[in-house]
């Protein structure tokens, strides 16, 4: 028998929603049910921040709290969190140290944006234990669109009160919270509605391999960062969805030194320490992932199963040679995830069958990784062009070639006719990297879109592929480079 409501913790209560219609986002039972209206809706994309609350949950032993878009995250995927909204913070009249903290240094004017802002510094506030720096204050602020004071004020008052920040009262019941968490986590599926239109999510991954095999056309839930859009701007009728959220092991993150392992339901939060240790480029890649919202609920999972031409993840991974794990009714089979993209959003994936996980190969001591994700903006944008590189070089000669590139033709997809003009050649030969640049054009007939015209692509895929092979045989990444990440990881390390 499944629950048939959900669950979750506001203000030390648990709260319990047993009839809701299925598309029914956050944001909506927020301010139309509730009137919890601090909370604003200014994009409903998850481009804007206006609609960011809280979400408390228990990861790897501990409580962590992370910022999350209302507008897109359905109100079913509360399940099992705390939520944290805008109005949550004042304890008993007293503003909470990082709202005392914006109106100190002047940090809001029309205050449409406020709130948002008021929650992810609160986030950057609760995570503690790593030092605050205006980069990471940026990073945390880039999912806040503030079009009117001014990022500056914003950012003195992050840098004021989230660099040492004092234990305030979400603080001091942590132990509590976290008990009232893993008390919630009661093992059982939920299912809420009728066969007809309904919200699962269920608790194993048997009893999803069941529920999918019984409603193939139900749309899997991840994340919510694609679906979510399809509700809120495709209006698309969706009746029946299945939540991945709560599937125990979807989650796991195995990390060894010969393969790392990403559960299909790792959020790219979690993800980012992991692919960041595989090469510093794709730390830089998941840093500039969306949001850190969109970070802390997108998957890597979704973001392969989406099969979108210019999401991110996919060409990197094709170029590391990663494996997908694939489970339908009792069936498992395994793919390399470069055979998963067919057509235009056309994947390998049957009906009723879902993403388990993915295995990433560690490169080895002679391989030489570059990834250049090419954005309008730098940070939270969708690339135009993303190029993923990876040679192995022995005695200065190349002797194995993958290169993948994204928004480059309907799928993401290696550049063959760049590898084989590579293979063989030395790596500090100048015309082999002309050569592998002028091959470009016979992989790609690229996209010409609202995003960058066909020529333009072309011009940047085989400037980014000159870029990389200077790069890799040695050209000073200060050359190359706006941001010298590179040393910086490494000066790090
Ligand atoms: C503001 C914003 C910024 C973004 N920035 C980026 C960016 O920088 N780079 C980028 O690549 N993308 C970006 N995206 C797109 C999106 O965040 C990613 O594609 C994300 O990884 C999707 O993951 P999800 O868990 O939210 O998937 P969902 O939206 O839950 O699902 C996406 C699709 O995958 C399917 N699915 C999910 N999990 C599985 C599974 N385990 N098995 C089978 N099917 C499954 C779903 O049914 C659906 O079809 C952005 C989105 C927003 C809103
Ligand atoms: S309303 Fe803009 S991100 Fe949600
Ligand atoms: S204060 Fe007006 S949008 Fe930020």
């Amino acid at each position: 028998m499944a629950r048939k409501g959900i669950r979750f913790l506001r203000r030390g209560r648990v709260v319990e929603v047993a009839d809701f219609a299925p598309r029914t986002t956050l944001l909506d039972w927020l301010r139309i049910d509730q009137r919890a209206t601090g909370t604003k809706e200014g994009c409903a994309e998850g481009d804007c921040g206006a609609c960011t609350v809280v979400l408390g949950r228990e990861r790897e032993g501990r409580l962590v709290y992370e910022p999350v878009n209302a507008c897109i995250m359905l109100l079913g995927q509360m399940d099992g969190a705390e939520l944290i909204t805008v109005e949550d913070l004042a304890q008993a009249g007293a503003l909470h140290p990082v709202q005392a903290a914006l109106v100190a240094r002047h940090g809001s004017q029309c205050g449409f944006c406020t709130p948002g802002i008021v929650m992810s510094l609160f986030a950057l506030y609760q995570e503690g234990g790593r030092p605050v720096t205006r980069e990471t204050v940026c990073d945390a602020l880039a999912g806040n669109l503030c079009r009117c004071t001014g990022y500056r004020p914003i950012i003195d008052a992050a840098l004021d009160v989230c660099a040492e920040p004092p234990a305030d009262a979400f603080e001091s019941r942590n132990e509590a919270t976290l008990a009232a968490l893993r008390r919630l986590d009661d093992g059982e599926d939920v299912f809420v509605g009728e066969g007809h239109a309904f919200f699962a999510a269920p608790a194993n991954e048997e009893t999803l391999a069941k529920l999918l095999s019984d409603h193939p056309e139900a749309t899997l839930l991840a994340g919510a960062t694609d679906v979510g859009l399809w509700v809120t701007k495709g209006l698309a009728p969706l009746r029946k969805f299945i939540s991945l959220g709560r599937v125990k092991g979807l989650e796991e993150i195995h990390d060894s030194p010969e393969v790392l392992a990403l559960g299909a339901m790792s959020t790219h939060a979690r993800a980012m320490g992991p692919l960041a240790g595989i090469d510093p480029d794709l730390g830089e890649l998941m840093r500039r992932f969306g949001s850190a919202q969109v970070r802390a609920s997108g998957t890597v999972g979704g973001n392969i199963a989406n099969g979108s031409p210019i999401g991110d993840l996919a060409p990197a991974l094709i170029t590391l040679g990663a494996i997908l794990e694939l489970r339908q009714g009792n069936d498992r089979r395994t793919l390399p995830i470069e055979n998963f993209f067919l057509g235009y959003r056309k994947q390998d994936r049957r009906r009723g069958e879902f993403l388990r996980s993915v295995l990433i190969p560690k490169p080895g001591p002679n391989d030489h990784i570059r990834i250049f994700k090419v954005t309008k903006r730098f940070d939270e944008d969708i690339s135009a062009v993303m190029m993923a590189m990876r040679l192995t070089i022995k005695d200065g000669r190349i002797v194995t070639a993958r290169v993948a590139f994204g928004g480059m033709a309907a799928i993401p997809k290696r550049a063959l006719a760049v590898e084989k003009a590579l293979l063989e050649s030395r790596i500090q030969e100048g015309t082999a990297w002309a050569a592998a640049g002028e091959a470009l054009g016979q992989d790609f007939t690229p996209l010409d879109d609202h995003r960058a015209s066909a020529a333009y692509r072309l011009q940047v895929g085989k400037n980014l592929i000159v870029k990389a092979l200077a790069e890799i045989a040695g050209a000073p990444s200060d050359a190359t480079r706006i941001i010298g990440h590179r040393e910086a990881a490494h000066a790090a390390e």
